[in-house]
């Protein structure tokens, strides 16, 4: 089955061509980084235009690249929901467009889903499985018995950990999205300097809380500051990322030890943190009959391809 994916639901612009859910034929992913770094954030009215100026040059790029024809193509898939609804209209009405004018069936698909099934163009899924969905606007742990269903375990109750990431990279003075620039500089930091809080709630809770991490690294940089004393900015990068991924990674494997599962799944854009990925395989190695996988970079942010791939498995389960 040959799905043409389209994902606009935020700032990337992207439109990908994908067969039975693995052979990525085209992946194009215009980025509008280089846009909204100005702002420090993104603006959803600009975020829009720039969808509507580059939706079409992509689709292009995306059909040329994968030496598809148009009338092998089964499916379209576009991203619905969530997402900024400036942006996500731009995609849903050049794909349904694009669908009728060439006579293709088109399918709806949840943004999350596809970042947690872009695990599968590398891997193969194994049940129960457990995903912890990390991005810019999601913090989850989701689990599913047959890659169909997912019930959600846990979430954050205040900011998702990749927001979280780009608000103490811009109060550190990097660049925008701050999140891997974090990551980038906590690797040469000493985690002893500063003592950040680690956040876990209730024993038993699955939910996460990462406002009072954040305001804890903001109160720290004023109060030194205050104290005309210089921030050690790799070692507070390493002491918040630290923090951030402990808790994130032992409430993970708390849950796949509870619900057994035979697969931990990282997913979203801060599935491409350094550390997080070091943790999760140190402390899953302990785990019995349970693998970590996670999404090569390009698949771990947004994409078009898991947009087709997440198709890929809502069509199986239709059928
Ligand atoms: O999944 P994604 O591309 O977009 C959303 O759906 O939100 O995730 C973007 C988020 C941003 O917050 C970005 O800073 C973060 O992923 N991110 C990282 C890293 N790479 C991207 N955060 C921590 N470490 C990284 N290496
Ligand atoms: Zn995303």
């Amino acid at each position: 089955m040959i799905i043409l994916g389209v994902e606009t639901s935020c700032d990337e612009t992207a439109v990908s061509i994908v067969r039975n859910g693995k052979e990525v034929f085209s992946n194009i992913v215009f980025s509008q980084i280089d846009i909204h770094k100005y702002n420090g954030g993104v603006i959803p009215e600009i975020a829009s235009r720039n969808h509507v100026e580059k939706i079409l040059y992509v689709f292009q790029d995306a059909i040329i690249k994968s030496s598809i024809k148009i009338k092998d193509i089964d499916y379209v898939a576009v991203t619905k929901t969530p997402g900024l609804i400036g942006s996500l209209i731009v995609g849903i009405v050049a794909a349904h467009t694009f669908a009728y004018v060439n006579d293709i069936k088109i399918i709806d698909i949840d943004h999350i889903d596809g970042h947690i099934y872009a695990n599968y163009i590398e891997h193969e899924l194994k049940y129960p499985l457990l995903a912890l969905v990390v991005s810019g606007g999601h913090t989850e742990l989701r689990i599913t018995y047959d890659g169909y269903e997912f019930v959600k375990l846990g979430e954050t109750l205040d900011d998702a950990v990749g927001e979280c990431y780009d608000k103490v990279g811009r109060v550190l003075g990097l660049p925008y999205p701050g999140g891997i620039y974090v990551d980038k500089i906590a690797i040469k930091g000493n985690i002893n300097r500063y003592k950040l809080p680690l956040v876990y709630l209730e024993k038993d809770s699955f939910n996460f809380s990462f406002s009072g991490l954040k305001s804890a690294v903001i109160n720290l940089i004023n109060k030194t500051k205050q104290n005309n004393e210089e921030v050690v900015v790799e070692d507070l990068a390493a002491s918040f990322q630290y923090s951030a991924i402990s808790v994130l990674t032992t409430k993970t494997i708390e849950c796949a030890k509870k619900y057994k599962v035979k697969q931990i799944v990282l997913a979203g854009g801060v599935a491409a943190n350094s550390e997080l990925r070091k943790q999760i395989v140190e402390k899953g190695s302990k785990l019995e009959d349970c693998e970590i996988i996670y999404p090569s970079m390009k698949y771990c942010t947004d994409n078009a391809a898991m947009i087709a791939v997440a198709a890929f498995f809502k069509l199986k389960q239709i059928k």
